[in-house]
């Protein structure tokens, strides 16, 4: 893997597309960003793929506009909505008795030839769970060990043909020939999570615009990845259809109220229990709504999603030997009290809500929820913590050996120019944005406080219709 690469997080909500290459430190070096409105992708696949194109284009070009370097690799995260994963092991002989990249190809290349890959579906990553040499089991590294026989326990995560044809037309179209595809929930996992947590064991959840993605880790790898194809927008359309308002109108009402932990009821000590938002079809007839209903609502497909993610862990064996914990990161993640309703939905699980730390660049802040994709895309690629693993073009993709003489700095502290180390947010109260509120009006001050959550009484309500139409997808 060389130079310079460009990233792209083709997210149903925004295209986000970084340009990066290692600096003499090995440290990542940032040389352009650019973000765009998503159209012609929904739930991970396109929709309409000259739309799709076109915002490639846009958030690539965006990203060109400050530098001239050619880019070497392009790298795309895929949804898991396309994906299936399985689990395979291969071993060699290690002819001179030192383990070089050649036999760690080779094991890793046979463990992929033993698998059974649905002749539908194409290999994106081939990753280590273990290596064994000789009798020696787990090893981290096998590189210039002594043995005489090299085993790779893997996981192969695979994905759709066709789905990954329509994205690569997409990239052909918007000017991109090749590229490397790497899972969204992996290299979001590899923004936000430390070694001690891949070690332990973690479960990565990334709640998007329309998806949900989560991975687990454990003993250092991968070992688990799933997929809902529900997220934020969901919220905004509950919102839409229940309250009869544009979907524009309730985007907003979403961010600027969307609270799973704030007193609306009608004695808060907030002096806000109603807004006024236009009506579907004749926007300039307001009605009222009470922000107690706008909660309720969008407790009960949160809870929904979560609630999902949690008997997806279950039915899978993983729930009760988590490790570490979870850790929540995506756009949604911004959602006030999210922290709180997880806590109570994985009971006694921690949980924390993460973004990625930041790169630091002359752009744009990265330490966003919504950016813990790229951000890990570009730890996966460049990142000093890198192992071996065969990418989607089948190749070996091998540790970066940092040389002691160029970095000695990068030698001893890997962190010292670009300490990499996630972040996690305590529960924050949202405050509703001062922007354009267009027809939407407060009824009263802004006062904040924490209080206590939504009865039970609320969450059957919103919860009993959710289920109901989550069980159609399923
Ligand atoms: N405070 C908030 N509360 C709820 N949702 C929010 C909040 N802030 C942002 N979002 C939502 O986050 C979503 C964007 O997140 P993100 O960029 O992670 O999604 P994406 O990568 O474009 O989509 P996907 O991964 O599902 O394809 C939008 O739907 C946006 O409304
Ligand atoms: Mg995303």
């Amino acid at each position: 893997m060389n130079n310079t690469l460009l990233a792209i997080d083709f997210g149903s909500s925004n295209v986000k597309a970084v340009i990066a290459k290692p600096d003499i430190e090995y440290n990542i070096g940032i040389l352009g960003i650019g973000t765009q409105k998503s159209q012609g992708i929904n739930k991970g696949i396109i929709t309409n793929i000259e739309d799709a194109a076109n915002s490639i284009r846009d958030a690539v070009l965006m990203a060109k506009k400050n530098t001239q370097e050619n880019i070497d690799n392009t790298i795309v995260s895929i949804s898991g909505n396309h994906t299936k994963s399985i689990r395979s092991s291969g071993s060699v002989n290690v002819p001179n008795g030192l383990i070089t990249e050649t036999e760690i190809n080779q094991v890793m290349q046979m463990a992929l030839y033993n698998a059974t890959i649905v002749p539908e579906y194409e290999v994106i990553h081939v990753i280590p769970i273990h290596f064994k040499v000789d009798d020696t089991v787990d090893v981290d590294n096998p590189l210039n060990m002594n043995g005489s026989r090299l085993e790779a326990s893997v996981f192969i995560v695979t994905a759709k043909r066709t789905s990954l044809t329509n994205i690569k037309s997409a990239l052909n179209i918007s000017g991109i020939d090749n590229c490397i595809f790497v899972l969204d929930g992996y290299s979001t996992a590899m923004a936000l999570l430390d070694n001690q947590q891949k070690k332990f064991g973690a479960t990565v959840v990334n709640l998007g615009d329309s998806t949900t993605e989560f991975v687990c880790f454990k003993g250092n790898a991968l070992i688990f990845n799933g997929f809902i194809p529900v997220g934020s927008s969901h919220i905004t359309n509950d919102l839409s259809e229940m309250l009869h308002t544009p979907p524009a109108a309730a985007e907003k009402l979403k961010i600027d109220y969307g609270s799973l932990i704030k007193d609306y009821s009608p004695k808060n000590d907030l002096g806000v229990t109603k807004v006024k938002i236009p009506r579907i079809g004749d926007e300039h007839t307001t009605s009222e709504v009470a922000l107690e209903s706008i909660q309720t609502i969008i407790h009960a497909r949160v809870e929904e999603i979560l609630v999902l993610i949690r008997n997806n862990l279950k039915k899978s064996g993983l729930l009760d030997n988590i490790g570490s914990g979870i850790v929540i990161t995506g756009g949604m993640s911004n959602l006030d009290g999210l922290k709180s309703l997880a806590q109570a939905v994985f009971d006694g699980i921690p949980v924390s809500i993460s973004s990625p730390k930041n790169i630091k660049n002359g752009f744009m802040s990265l330490d966003e929820p919504d950016m813990s994709s790229i951000v890990g895309i570009l730890h996966l690629m460049l990142g000093k913590s890198r192992g071996f693993e065969l990418d989607s073009n089948k190749k070996l993709v091998k540790p970066i050996k940092v040389d002691p003489r160029i970095s000695k700095s990068a030698h001893i502290d890997i962190n010292a120019t670009n300490d990499d180390t996630p972040q996690r947010h305590e529960e924050k109260t949202v405050k509703p944005s001062q922007t354009n509120l267009s027809n939407l009006e407060l009824n009263g001050g802004n006062k904040q406080a924490i209080l206590t959550p939504l009865d039970e009484d609320k969450k059957k309500k919103g919860v009993g219709k959710f289920w109901t139409k989550i069980s159609e997808w399923f």
